[in-house]
């Protein structure tokens, strides 16, 4: 593969990349001829009517364009779900997970996923699918495809080579990735790693976006120039290859006679692009009191609703905490949003343990959570004097709609059934006579 590990600054800009010069056609998307002999070819990620601001569109130029292939046939889904409709119903037990065991036995990226919570209607184009990955083999002669939804990719553990229709992006943990639907790609480990863990987002809605900053300003949050695409790079491969597809809740497989990664040259709007959360700039109180966790949301999938995300994606950065007669860690809530959380590394300050890197949180809709009984009582008498966060890095998939826990990870041996004990030890302090 011509490879070049360069990548392109912004977010959804209009990016023009070549493998070899010359390979773009000039002033026009499908000439008559395209040079080198290649095939013109648009991949849409909107409607084709959708406002400016939100269509979405690629033109690549390939060896071979995507229809040279096999059939289809089904393929076993593994732990992977998608509708609800699959899965038992939704659970208002506040729920938690050890990280996911590495695999012993050979396993490749799509082989090592396991759905953990689901929502929404893949079909309907509304709701995710939160998964974790663990894998320990790259993916040589398989390559992947998601009509359901782009993949946000949060890695945990290894880093990973995406190798995509569009060019390559190396991520580890710290970083995200984003696939977008319909792209085709596979997964390697890095140089350095043997094995390698994280969490998805599938996001069956609409395609993350950075949200409005409103008051905050021009600045702040994630900035667009942080996001990086990756450059043209193409392999011109013979072989027998697997595709495999993931289409309305299932997995498809068909077999190709060279590899899909054969675009020379693309240019639009629509490509995967990764991004380093070290490049976020935190905003919270400089006064009193505990913003809402929306201070730090870095990417938002809108649904139809204005101000209800179908999807939010939220970190919980290392940041200074200086708020004065404050209780300072998340306080105890009950929300209409639905939040699974997950800890790429460090510690969470709501919790004193037993949320782990790796492991993830699942708080349905109006089911109460907040601080463990020992992070309350500490967080109640501390010396509130400006403390540094450094060890620490968590996020939030928060969604509009409930999820429902795939029977995967109900019945996981590294589900902890004894979660809801965190708060037990929580006593009462009310004395009528003392303020
Ligand atoms: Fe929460």
């Amino acid at each position: 593969m011509t490879t070049s590990l360069d990548y392109q600054c912004g977010f959804r800009n209009h990016f023009a990349t070549e493998a070899l010069p010359g390979a773009l056609p000039q002033g026009q998307n499908s000439p008559q001829r395209c040079p080198y002999g290649l095939y013109a070819e648009q991949l849409s990620g909107s409607a084709f009517t959708a406002p400016r601001h939100h269509n979405l569109r690629s033109w690549l130029y390939r060896i071979r364009p995507s229809v040279v292939q096999s059939g289809y046939e089904p393929l076993e889904m593994g732990k992977v779900a998608t509708s609800p409709l699959d899965n038992p119903a939704a659970d208002p037990n506040q729920m938690r997970w050890d990280p996911a065991p590495l695999p012993e036995a050979p396993t490749d990226f799509i082989d090592g996923l396991l759905s953990v919570a689901v929502n929404g209607d893949a079909d309907a184009q509304r709701g995710c699918g939160v998964h974790v990955y663990a894998f320990n083999r790259d993916m040589v002669e398989r390559f992947f495809y998601n009509a359901d939804g782009e993949l946000l990719i949060v890695p945990q553990q290894g880093g990973l080579r995406l190798r995509t229709e569009l060019g390559e992006l190396d991520v580890s943990g710290g970083e995200i990735a984003v696939i977008p639907r319909g792209v085709k790609f596979q997964v390697r480990l890095a140089a350095d790693c043997d094995a390698a863990r994280g969490y998805i987002c599938e996001n069956y809605g609409m395609p993350l976006e950075l949200p409005g900053l409103g008051p905050i300003g021009a600045n702040g949050l994630a900035n667009p120039r942080d996001f990086e695409s990756p450059v043209a790079a193409y392999e011109d491969r013979e072989g027998d290859i697997e595709l495999v597809a993931k289409f309305s809740g299932h997995f498809w497989t068909t077999r190709l006679d060279h590899s899909p990664l054969d675009v020379v040259a693309w240019h639009g709007n629509y490509a995967p692009y990764k991004y380093d959360l070290a490049c976020f700039n935190t905003i919270n109180t400089v006064s009193f009191d505990h913003p809402d966790p929306s201070i730090f949301t870095v990417l938002t999938s809108p649904s139809d609703t204005d101000g209800m995300a179908n999807i939010d994606f939220v970190i919980f950065p290392p940041r200074w905490m200086v708020a004065e007669h404050t209780f300072r860690p998340p306080w105890f809530h009950r929300n209409l949003m639905s939040e699974f959380m997950g800890l790429i590394h460090g510690t969470y300050d709501a919790k004193a343990e037993g949320f782990r890197p790796g492991g993830a949180s699942l708080h349905n809709c109006m089911s109460p959570h907040g601080p463990d009984a020992e992070t309350f009582e500490k967080a109640s008498t501390a010396e509130l004097t400006p403390q540094h966060l450094g060890n620490t890095l968590a996020f939030m998939f928060e969604s509009r709609y409930v999820f429902h826990p795939t029977k995967a990870a109900l019945d996981a041996d590294f589900r902890q059934r004894d979660y809801v004990d965190v708060w037990s030890t929580l006593r009462s302090h009310f004395d009528p006579t003392t303020r």
